[in-house]
Parts: C-alpha cells; sequence; structure tokens
C-alpha cells in the first residue's frame, strides 16, 4: 500500500491543473470576457435591468429655465438691449420611454419620450413674474415675409400697427413657459394658407412650452440600437421620425449617427469625440474631449461642445453643410429648418465660445465655462455617464426690413431670449456599484492569475510529494498526543 499513490490524490492533482488552466485562461481572456458579459447585461430587451432604468430613469431629473428681462424697451433701436438675467424657473422633470416596439430581426427598438414638469418651490423666481421679452410672434411674422413681394410686406406693416404690435411684449413667467398667451397675431395666422406660416400647425396660444407637458412629440419618433447584436451598442440611433437621415440637412450634415443620450461607448480615449444625438437642435453633435478627473471615486473622460462642435465654416468646414445659407456668426446653429421656419438660431448660454460679435449686440452677457458650458463626463471602460450638463440658449434672428415699420430700423442681430439647463449627477449607491463593477474589471484578471498560481501549487503538491502529507499526518496525531498529556482532563 505504502509506494502507491492513492486515486484521491491523483484527482486533486488533475482537478487542480484543470482549474488552474480554466484561471489562467480566464485571465489571459479577462477583458474580452468581461466586455461580453457586461454587454449582455447592458443591452436592451424586454424585462432586463437596463431596460428598466431606460424606460423610466429613476434619477431625479431638474429642467431649469433662465429667462432674460429687456429692461430697456422702450429705447430700442436707440439703446442696446440690456438683458438681466431671472431664475432658475425649475421644473421637477418626469421622463418616460412609451409606445416601445421592438424589432428584433433589425436589432432595434423604437419609443417616444412621454415628459411632464412640475414647477419645483425651489427656483429663484416665481411663475408671476413680469417679464419684458422680445415679440417672438411678430419677429417670426416680419421674418417669414422676407421673401414677399412690396405690397404684401406693407400690408403686414399695416397689419401690426393696426393690432397694436410692439417689438417688446410683457409677459408673465407661466405664460412665457408653459401657459402660453393669446395674441392677435396667432388669430391671423390661423386664417392664412399654411405656406406663409412655414407649414406650422395654427396655434391658439403661444409659449415656449406650450402643449409641450405630457407631449409625446417634444423628442419625435425614435429608433435605436438593442445592442443585442454582438459587438453593437445599445441606445444608438438609427432612424428619427422614420427617416435614417436628416431631412434639412444635404451632404454629410444629414447623416444620422451618435448616442440618444442614455449609453456611450465603452472604449472613449483621449483622442476620441463623444457622438450625441439631441432632437432639439436636430442633428448629432460630436463633442471634443476635454479633460479627466475623478467624480465619486470614478475616473472620468469630460467631453463637450468646444468652439469647432457648433461652428461655421471659419473654423470646422465639417459644419458648413449647417449653415443652411450665409454662415452668418460662430458658434450659433441655424435651427429655423426644423422649427418650421422660424427666426431660432441655438447657442451656448451667453454665446459661450460664441463670436464676440455676438456679445457685443446687447448688453448683459457674460459667459463663463462653468456656469454655460454642456458637456458629459463619461467613464470611460463602462460608458457610464456621471455627469451631464445640457445647456442652450434660445436667440431670435432680428434683420432690418425696409417696408415694415416696426422692423425698418432694426439691427441686423440674434435676441438672447432664455436659455435652459440639465444637471445629471449620478447618486451616490449608483456610483458605488459602479466602482465595484469597474473594480472587478481592473482586477479581475490578478484575481484569476492568482487562482492559477493556487491551484497549480495544490496539483504539484498533490503529484510531486505523496509521502509528505504522510509525514504531517503522523505530526499531527503526535501532536494530538501531547496535548492530551498536557491537559489531563
Ligand atoms: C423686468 O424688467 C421690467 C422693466 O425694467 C421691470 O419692471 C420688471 O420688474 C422686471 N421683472 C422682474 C421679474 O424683475
Ligand atoms: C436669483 O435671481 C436674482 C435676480 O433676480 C439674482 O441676482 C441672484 O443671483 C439669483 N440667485 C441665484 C442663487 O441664482
Ligand atoms: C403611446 O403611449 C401613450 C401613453 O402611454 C398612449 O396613450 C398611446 O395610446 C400610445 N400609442 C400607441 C400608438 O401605442
Ligand atoms: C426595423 O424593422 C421595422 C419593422 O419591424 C422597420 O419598420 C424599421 O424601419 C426597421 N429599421 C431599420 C433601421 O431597418
Ligand atoms: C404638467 O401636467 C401635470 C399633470 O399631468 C401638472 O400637474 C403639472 O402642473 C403640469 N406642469 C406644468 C408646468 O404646467
Ligand atoms: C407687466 O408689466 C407691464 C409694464 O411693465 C404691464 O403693462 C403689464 O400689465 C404687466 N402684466 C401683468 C400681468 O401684470
Ligand atoms: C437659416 O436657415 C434657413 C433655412 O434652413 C435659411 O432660409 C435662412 O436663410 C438661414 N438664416 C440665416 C440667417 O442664415
Amino acid at each position: 500500500m505504502r509506494g502507491r499513490t492513492p486515486r484521491w490524490r491523483w484527482i486533486v492533482a488533475g482537478g487542480g491543473a484543470l482549474l488552474a488552466i480554466a484561471a489562467l485562461g480566464a485571465a489571459l481572456a479577462w477583458t474580452a470576457i468581461f466586455d461580453s458579459v457586461l454587454a449582455s447585461q447592458l443591452a436592451l430587451s424586454p424585462g432586463s435591468r437596463s431596460y428598466r432604468d431606460w424606460v423610466a430613469p429613476s434619477m431625479p431629473l431638474y429642467f431649469e429655465v433662465y429667462l432674460y428681462n429687456w429692461t430697456n424697451a422702450e429705447n430700442f433701436p436707440l439703446e442696446k438691449p440690456n438683458l438681466v438675467q431671472l431664475g432658475p424657473y425649475r421644473f421637477r422633470e418626469y421622463r418616460r420611454h412609451v409606445n416601445i416596439t421592438w424589432h428584433p430581426h433589425n436589432g432595434s427598438v423604437s419609443y417616444r419620450n412621454l415628459k411632464s414638469w412640475h414647477f419645483d418651490p425651489t427656483s429663484n423666481g416665481t411663475l408671476q413674474d413680469n417679464i419684458t421679452t422680445l415679440n417672438v410672434i411678430a419677429a417670426s411674422a416680419v421674418y417669414r415675409s422676407r421673401f414677399w413681394g412690396f405690397f404684401q410686406q406693407k400690408g403686414l406693416s399695416m397689419g401690426l400697427a393696426m393690432f397694436g404690435q410692439h417689438i417688446s411684449v410683457s409677459k408673465l413667467a407661466r405664460e412665457l413657459l408653459f401657459e402660453g398667451y393669446e395674441d392677435s397675431l396667432l388669430e391671423l395666422a390661423k386664417s392664412l394658407p399654411p405656406s406663409t406660416t412655414g407649414g406650422a400647425p395654427p396655434i391658439d396660444r403661444f409659449g415656449w412650452f406650450y402643449e409641450r407637458n405630457n407631449s409625446l412629440d417634444n423628442d419625435g419618433y425614435l429608433e435605436v440600437t438593442t445592442g443585442q447584436v454582438r459587438g453593437t451598442l445599445p441606445g444608438q440611433i438609427v432612424r428619427w421620425n422614420h427617416e435614417d437621415h436628416l431631412p434639412f440637412y444635404e451632404g454629410e450634415c444629414a447623416k444620422l449617427s451618435g448616442s440618444a443620450g442614455e449609453f456611450m461607448s465603452r472604449s472613449l480615449d483621449e483622442d476620441s469625440q463623444l457622438e450625441m444625438f439631441i432632437p432639439e437642435l436636430c442633428r448629432t453633435v460630436a463633442m471634443d474631449y476635454e479633460e479627466s478627473g475623478e467624480h465619486a471615486g470614478l475616473m472620468y473622460h469630460k467631453y463637450g461642445i468646444s468652439r469647432s462642435s457648433f461652428d461655421n465654416s471659419s473654423v470646422s468646414s465639417n459644419n458648413a453643410c449647417f449653415c443652411n445659407g450665409a454662415c452668418a456668426w460662430g458658434g450659433v446653429m441655424n435651427v429655423s429648418a426644423c422649427r418650421f421656419g422660424s427666426p431660432s438660431f441655438l447657442s451656448l448660454p451667453h454665446f459661450l465660445h460664441g463670436d464676440p460679435e455676438l456679445r457685443d449686440m446687447v448688453t448683459g452677457m457674460e459667459p463663463d465655462p462653468e456656469k454655460h458650458s454642456f458637456y458629459f463626463a463619461v467613464e470611460p471602460r463602462l460608458g457610464v455617464p456621471l455627469d451631464v450638463a445640457a445647456r442652450f440658449q434660445l436667440n431670435i434672428y432680428l434683420e432690418p426690413n425696409p417696408n415694415v415699420a416696426l422692423y425698418e430700423n432694426v439691427p441686423r442681430m440674434l435676441f438672447p431670449v432664455f436659455w435652459v439647463q440639465q444637471r445629471v449627477l449620478i447618486d451616490e449607491t449608483v456610483a458605488v456599484e459602479l466602482a465595484m463593477v469597474r473594480s472587478i474589471l481592473d482586477w479581475g484578471a490578478t484575481v484569476c492569475a492568482g487562482a492559477a498560481l493556487a491551484f497549480a501549487t495544490v496539483a504539484a503538491l498533490a503529484t510531486c510529494f505523496p509521502k509528505k502529507k504522510h509525514k504531517v499526518d503522523l505530526a499531527a496525531e503526535k501532536l494530538k498526543e501531547d496535548e492530551l498529556k498536557l491537559n489531563p482532563m
């Protein structure tokens, strides 16, 4: 019996060797294994964990609006408009994806965004604030008339005077935002053929977010990837309003791509750009790497709208096809085509990164990258956004029109009306969870390598030193005897 290796040793040795090989394999292929597990966890499918948070984000969201009060409207255009920022008017936002339809054969899912807003009393100001701003209804009417003949323009000029239209209006914050206000020009527009209103549906009230509350039409009909197809990311836009391109622009600019906001690439580095489809802008924006840092114990790369993301051809020729006409000023985006031909231009708040000429035409613009930039700070290996600041300013384009008395002497300019901000910071518990996932990624290979070493040692011990174990057994028995002698019970 003594000379033979017992069977159990062979089993231990064989098992140890197999486990060692498996652990070594896992150590070497760790990143690939991790990525494929993560990809399967993140993929959107009915009932998956990422699906639940995608349908209705559990994080509290806030939508904040800053309105500019025009304090010297009566002296326009002799004096530059003086704009005093009011707000934030803060709204708690509830957001849900609805009308979800799965398209398994092309790996996509389509939905609409349903959003509702509730005024938050922590706002700096109330909805009863009386605010003076540009008369946007008149400005749009004049803008739309720019290609009309002389007599039609004169007719509009008389109409504006008859209906008592001024260059500015004074309204309450709630009317300017969600509630809307009535206006005689809107009544008139209802009786005009749609061609004169740029195809805009007739409305009975005007407010910046009028009829947006609980509406399914805020962001349109979106179709995104589910990430179930190997090697694809979830949440990347494939169609918008049933189209696979943007109807407003030509060439490269018509391309529809990028993240719809929830899922980002999982291999972001300093040279990458972050592509985001932004429905408000009706386009995809490529954000540039800005800096790296740490938030809630997690590393991030920050990508932001830079001077070139929005700029005209003089800085970035890629953007020329977005101008839709003369590339007027740098750092602004002509969104007229996707707003029924209204003279709307979007920029960063306070014309941050914009042409200095824009700031010069008004007083009160104080751009500050801390407060006014647009960025996504993303954990680069997991592709999870940790800190997001989405900010836009809406501006109305004005230009002189010699045939319309009200607009005879206005300068050619962009008139800032309001800006909005949405800040989302990852919450503590999610951050802790992510930090754990990240350390599994970072240490998994090391742990597997350690395990491989341990199993290999066990296997080696079991095969190479069969007798040592026996001696140890004898020694242990001797020890027990000694103990008994020391402690006679
Ligand atoms: C806005 O400006 C007007 C004119 O200067 C002023 O009367 C009004 O009180 C201001 N509104 C707020 C809410 O400060
Ligand atoms: C609140 O609004 C006033 C102007 O109406 C402004 O002076 C003040 O800085 C604002 N406070 C905050 C915390 O934003
Ligand atoms: C879309 O969702 C809304 C809200 O959940 C619902 O009222 C509506 O009937 C849905 N429409 C379709 C076509 O499913
Ligand atoms: C995916 O399939 C649906 C039909 O189930 C179709 O309507 C949709 O256009 C397809 N999307 C793409 C990108 O092919
Ligand atoms: C939006 O609609 C909800 C009801 O669904 C209402 O309680 C809320 O006050 C509305 N928000 C605004 C800003 O009007
Ligand atoms: C707002 O203020 C203007 C004057 O600045 C005034 O004519 C108007 O009646 C006020 N609106 C309300 C609803 O108080
Ligand atoms: C903005 O775009 C519209 C159409 O997309 C175009 O007609 C208009 O001329 C552009 N405005 C300016 C100021 O370039």
